[in-house]
């Protein structure tokens, strides 16, 4: 038995007092709003949020797609419980996207917002995603951030996160290749990183 990721104590303790650390949620739901058009949500898309943490922007999500749905999964069992505690009306998974087989053509969109870089395995974990995205479906990974400063963030952190990077463009077409995926958009901005990649209709 391989030991326990040790990010999933680091976020279990971080989830009681994560929604006050992080930006104002209004000011983060605006960026979201504005950036809508390019991330292309529809009415009717089946999303899973991986690494939804304490459902920030769970609600949001399913407002731009109802009638669609909304599954949220994370590894840290505190994360998973405070999302729930909101009551919106999505479905909570506890699940490690590095090992667990997440099903096959059920979503037409994988969103990953504030989490790719704290995969262990990313090769496993985009093998997974893409397994679980329909065939047309899309990948998004999206931070409100440059990855640059992504980067250099998680190494000042240190602990169980330092070295938790967002890949360089080219590593991203080899992972992505890899999966079954190609890159659909790259968004590369002091402000934003955010990476669309299709799966194969
Ligand atoms: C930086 S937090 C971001 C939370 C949320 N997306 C947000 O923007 O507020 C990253 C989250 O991803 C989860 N996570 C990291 N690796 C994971 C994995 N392999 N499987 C599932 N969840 C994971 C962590 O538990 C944590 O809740």
């Amino acid at each position: 038995m391989p030991d326990p990721d040790p990010r999933i104590a680091f976020f279990d303790r971080l989830a009681p007092q994560w929604d006050a650390d992080q930006p104002p949620i209004a000011e983060t739901l605006a960026r979201l709003d504005q950036l809508q058009p390019t991330l292309g949500l529809q009415a009717g898309d089946d999303v899973l949020e991986v690494g939804c943490g304490t459902g920030l922007v769970t609600n949001w999500l399913l407002e731009q797609v109802r009638p669609g749905r909304v599954t949220a999964l994370d590894f840290s069992p505190a994360m998973i419980a405070h999302a729930q505690a909101r009551g919106v009306e999505a479905e909570f998974r506890h699940a490690d996207v590095c090992s667990d087989d997440l099903g096959r053509a059920l979503y037409d969109l994988v969103w990953c917002m504030h989490v790719f870089p704290h995969f262990r395995d990313q090769a496993a974990a985009l093998r997974h995603l893409a397994r679980a995205l329909k065939p047309g479906g899309a990948l998004l990974v999206l931070h409100l951030d440059s990855r640059q400063t992504i980067n250099a963030f998680h190494d000042r952190i240190g602990g169980p996160v330092a070295g938790d990077h967002l890949p360089d463009p080219q590593s991203w077409e080899t992972l992505l290749a890899d999966a079954g995926l190609r890159i659909a958009e790259l968004i590369e901005r002091d402000d934003v990183f955010c990476l669309r990649a299709a799966r194969a209709a």
